[in-house]
């Protein structure tokens, strides 16, 4: 994969002029951009269909987590909207997944489309050990990881998000097909933010990344596409 292919970069702005500002000034060199609950949730699905009229991919991080009914019938809407990546929490259990998938699958099919890259969410980059804990998780982060990301390999979705952290392991145990999207990224010059977890896109890819994600170093910059391109750079 070219550098250019790998990157995602995160819209997490909650205005359809911000976001397709962005999408203006960055598009010559990312092709993916992801919308997650804020922009989705301020917006609605018509900024699904813009983004997507200016040529690029959508990468739909609604991280879907209920009933495997509801769950499969979002998904079903999600694959209507033309996405290329959509997601699910692995908390939801292997039913959820399965019937989440076998839906995407059955769906783009009638509508002779490409099916979208189902992922599932292992643990959220936001969170350490001891946040694990205090939710009833006492298993070390890397079991926990992996018990996810095999559970959402047997229900035979297309990969998963990951820290950086975890990236190596899962690449190791899951094979070279599994999808692994990583957040979390950030370049020796940015802030830390929120993410426990933090890698640099090198070392992300280095370890087995398929996807980085980067939101705010690139969306906070003063220079979005200057950031983007030094990021690009180290991809590579
Ligand atoms: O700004 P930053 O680069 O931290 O953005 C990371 C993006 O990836 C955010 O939109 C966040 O919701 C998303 N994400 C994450 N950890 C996950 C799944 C998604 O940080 N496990």
């Amino acid at each position: 994969m070219m550098p250019k292919e790998r990157l995602i970069v995160a819209l997490d702005v909650d205005t359809k002029e911000k976001a397709l500002g962005l999408v203006e000034k960055l598009k010559a060199e990312v092709k993916i951009f992801k919308i997650g609950s804020e922009l989705f949730t301020s917006c609605g699905p018509d900024i699904v269909a813009a983004i997507k009229a200016k040529g690029c991919g959508i990468f739909l991080d609604l991280k879907f987590h209920d009933i495997p009914n509801t769950v499969a019938k979002s998904a079903i809407a999600a694959t209507r909207l033309g996405v290329t990546i959509l997601n699910v929490h692995a908390l939801g259990g292997y039913d959820m997944m399965k019937k989440c998938i076998e839906a995407v699958a059955l769906e783009a099919k009638a509508l002779k489309i490409t099916k979208p890259h189902v992922i599932a969410v292992t643990v959220l980059t936001s969170m350490d050990e001891n946040s694990l804990k205090k939710i009833g998780i006492n298993d070390n982060m890397e079991k926990q990881v992996l018990k996810l990301a095999k559970l959402a390999k047997d229900a035979s979705l297309d990969g998963v998000v990951a820290s950086p952290s975890e990236v190596k392991l899962i690449r190791r145990e899951l094979g070279e097909e599994f999808i692994i999207v990583t957040p979390g990224v950030r370049p020796g010059w940015a802030a830390a933010d929120d993410q426990k977890r933090i890698a640099t896109p090198k070392e992300a890819v280095l370890n087995g990344a398929t996807y980085i994600v980067v939101g705010r170093p690139i969306v906070e910059a003063s220079d979005p596409m200057a950031a983007t391109k030094k990021i690009l750079e180290e991809i590579k």
